[in-house]
Order: structure tokens, then sequence, then C-alpha cells
């Protein structure tokens, strides 16, 4: 396949998570013969609205609602088969059967890393980026000492009982170092795992193959993004980070998909600013400001259902997602969120140590000082469906201009709005 011709599509998150992913997924997943989660695990939560029925998706990507795509989780995913299985479950009662393929090379989070990021979480401290405390930090952190886990494993008991004695004693050992007491018993984490496994079997294999077979007979893959660049554990405003790359790039790695095989590569923004965990955040909302945005736009956490703090909408981390992603377009989601507000500033660059700064520093001083500089935009009145039904030129014109402020601050298109949480509250320009 040449990369002009080729029909694979990336979704990934330009900001810090839960921009709206699964609703734009979801959107485009009706054409895809696969949809593809390449990193991350159920940390991420993302939320899909089909005929009025609401869908919370942690770990399957969000094209399982339509009948035709695989669904297909990466080796690059972390899993916890628990989870997995309950999600499983979750869907077949609201009707859905999954059709799913996981990787026989996805790590899988054991209870130890649960209660190893309760411990990491307290011992970072001020440090910490308030994790979701799904063990996501210590499952990565296992497969790098290289003492990891993986879906294969669960089905060569011999192999589990093997590498489990090792990775349960060194996790229990820093567990009860940091001075936690825990009831975790190695046979009984062996014997429900085994369980899981079997469970489990007929979903895994080495999806690679199907991914390679698929594009080179032309086919179409969508690869769905969790989390967002500012949670990347390189470009990210590290250490208040998730622990996988959360860029395009890592498609490759956490699939085995070429890169050069993909030539739509779709950031997705939210039109103002949501961020749940730990991290200065320049542009943040608070007192009844905050409140009325978060009330408006719901921002409470999916996973753990935390509210989420909220701000003005953040350009100098967009534009950091456009570079190092090598975003094709944007997806602007939640603007009718932002319906109603006589201004909106939006934050176009930080002023740091008296110095204006417009790309996002990797400095964790820098990011403390940053003190967000706004270009206050005008306002639009309250939408209507006919509106939204019209399309982008019937939109008010100072929406409009927002929407144009935007693309010529990050030099990237703007191709879709989304003004809603269902399907068809969507807006192609
Ligand atoms: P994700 O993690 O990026 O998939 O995002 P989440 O699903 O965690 O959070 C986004 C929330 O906003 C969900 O509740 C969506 O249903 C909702 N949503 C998505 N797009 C829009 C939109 O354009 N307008 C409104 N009002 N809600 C939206
Ligand atoms: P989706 O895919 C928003 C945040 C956590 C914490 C940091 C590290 O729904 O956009 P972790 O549990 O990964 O070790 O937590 O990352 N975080 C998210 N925030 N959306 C997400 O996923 C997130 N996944 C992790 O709040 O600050
Ligand atoms: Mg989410």
């Amino acid at each position: 396949m040449s990369q002009t011709s080729s029909k694979i599509t990336a979704i990934v998150g330009a900001q810090w998570g839960d921009e709206g992913k699964g609703k734009i997924t979801d959107f485009f997943a009706g054409e895809a013969d696969y949809v593809v989660r390449f990193h991350g695990g159920n940390n991420a939560g993302h939320t899909v609205i089909v005929n009025g029925e609401t869908y919370k998706l942690h770990l399957i990507p969000s094209g399982v609602l339509y009948d035709h795509p695989t669904s297909i989780i990466g080796n690059g995913v972390v899993i916890d088969p628990a989870a997995l299985i309950k999600e499983i479950k979750y869907l077949q009662a609201k009707g859905v059967d999954p059709k799913l393929k996981v990787s026989d090379r996805a790590h899988i989070i054991l209870p130890y890393h649960i209660e190893m990021d309760i411990a990491l979480t307290q011992y970072q401290g001020n440090l910490a980026a308030g994790s979701t405390k799904r063990g996501i930090a210590p499952v990565y952190g296992d497969k790098m000492y290289r003492h990891g886990i993986r879906m294969i494993d669960l089905l060569e008991p011999e192999v589990f009982k093997e590498k489990l004695e090792k990775a349960f004693n060194f996790n229990l050992t820093i567990i009860k170092a940091f001075g936690h007491s825990s009831n975790l018993n190695k046979d009984k984490i062996y014997n429900e795992y085994v369980k899981f496994g079997e469970f489990l079997a007929p979903y895994i294999s080495d999806v690679s193959v199907d991914l390679y077979n698929s594009y080179q007979k032309g086919e179409s893959i969508l690869f769905e993004g969790a989390q967002g660049i500012s949670l990347d554990v390189d470009h990210g405003v590290y250490p208040h980070t998730t622990s996988s790359n959360t860029v395009a790039g890592h498609i490759s790695s956490g699939t085995g998909v070429t890169f050069g095989e993909i030539n739509r590569i779709i950031g997705v923004t939210k039109a103002y600013l949501s961020r749940v965990g730990q991290s200065p955040l320049p542009s943040e909302l608070d007192g009844i400001e905050a409140e009325t945005l978060r009330d408006k736009g719901r921002e409470y956490g999916t996973t753990t259902g935390r509210p989420r703090r909220v701000g003005w909408l953040d350009l100098v981390q967009v534009r950091q997602a456009v570079r190092t992603n090598g975003l094709t377009e944007i997806v602007l989601t939640k603007l009718d969120i932002l319906s109603g507000f006589e201004e909106i500033p939006v934050c176009y660059a930080y002023k740091i140590k008296n110095k204006i700064i417009t790309e996002m520093p990797a400095s964790l001083s820098d990011f403390r000082n940053a003190k967000p500089i706004y270009k206050n935009l005008k306002g639009w009145g309250e939408l209507t469906p006919d509106m939204i039904e019209k399309g982008f030129s019937a939109l008010p014109q100072t929406l409009r201009d927002y929407v144009k402020y935007i693309e010529d601050q990050i030099n990237c298109k703007i191709t879709i709005i989304s003004m809603g949480p269902q399907r068809h509250e969507t807006i192609l320009r």
C-alpha cells in the first residue's frame, strides 16, 4: 500500500484527555473494518451515545457499537483482565456482542499493580499525577523491568506461574517497604487469572498479522487514542503524565502497523479545557466561573467520577499536539457548551519570567510559573438545532471567528466541529 491510497486514520487527544475521542471515533467507525486501541488501559473512559443509549467504554474501542468493524486491543495497551471481562459482559447485557481480538503481547494488570499505584501516588506527593488507581504506572514499569506478564502467559499456566513468582515478590517487597500492608495471596491470584485466561482465550491472538493483512487488502483501519498530548510520558507535563505515549507515533510500536501507512491523523480538541488529576494548569478557572463551566459541560470523570478541573482553551498545548502528532486536521468538540458566554478568553501564549513563550516548556519550574496570556474573543448566543442541521455557514459569525482564530494560531485546519454528544450533532466543514 502506498501512503496516498491508504485508508488508515488515527484519532488522538490534543489536550489532557476527555476531549471527546470516543464520540469522534464512533462518528468515523461506521466506515472502518478495524477499530484499534494502541496504548493506555482502563484509565481511559470514552463515552458514546447512540440512539439515546449511553455507553461508557474503557478498554474496548468505540467502534464496537457498529456490527461491521472488528475491535482490536493492540500490544501497547495494558489490560486488566477482570475489567475487560466486565466490559464484555456490560456490552452483552446491552445487546452488543463485541467482535473483539486482543493482542497476545499486551501486558496485564494484576492486583499488586493497583496496590502499588496507591502506594506510589502517596509516596510521590506533590510530584504525583493523581492517577486513576488502575495500576497503569506499575504495569508499564514491570514491562520495562522485563518481568511483566502478558496475555499469552495466561494461556501457558507453567510460564505464568514462573513469571508471577518473580513479579509478585518484587511488587510486594516494594509495597511493604512503603509501609503498606497487603492481603494479596499469590496462589489465589494464580488460580483466578488462569480462569480469566480460559474466558479470554478465544479473543487472544497476534493481531498485528490481522492488521497487516487488512491494510494490504486496502481495508480501512481506525486507531483510537486514549488520554491526550499533555499526558504523554515523553511530550507531556512530566511527571504529571500517564505512563504511555499518547502521540500518534506510538501506533507503530503499540500495534505493529507501520506509521508510513497512516494518512489521516485527527487531533480532538475541546473548545475549552478540562483536566482530571494533579499538575499546574495555567488557564485553569476557579470559583463560580469554574463551577458554571464544569456543570454546563458535565465535566465529571467517566472512569473515576472525579470533578474535572476546567479552564479556557490553551493553544500552547494544542500547538504542541499539532507538531508532535503530525496532525492533518483537528476536530473541535463541545462548542455548544461555550454558548451564552459574553466573552471567551483563549490562551495563545504563556508569560514565564517576563518572557513570552508559545511552546510547551520542558522545565517543571517554568510550567509552574507560567501565566496565561489571553486573547478575548466575542461569544455567541444559544444555538438552535436548525443551525446545526444547516451546517457551518449557518452558525453565528462570532463562533466562526473563534474557529478561525484557533486555526490561525496553531496552523492546522479544523475540519469538523462537534455541537453535542450524539452522532448527528456533528458538522463537517
Ligand atoms: P474521551 O475520553 O476523549 O472519549 O472523552 P469523554 O467521553 O471522557 O468525555 C467527553 C464527554 O463529552 C462525554 O460525556 C461525551 O458524551 C461528551 N461530548 C462529546 N462531544 C460533545 C460535544 O460536542 N458537545 C457536548 N455537549 N458533549 C460532548
Ligand atoms: P481518556 O482516554 C483524562 C490522568 C489521571 C492522572 C494521570 C495519570 O478518557 O481521555 P494514570 O491512571 O494513567 O496513571 O493517571 O493521567 N488520566 C486521564 N485524564 N482522561 C483520561 O483518559 C485519562 N487517563 C489518565 O487523571 O492525572
Ligand atoms: Mg475520557
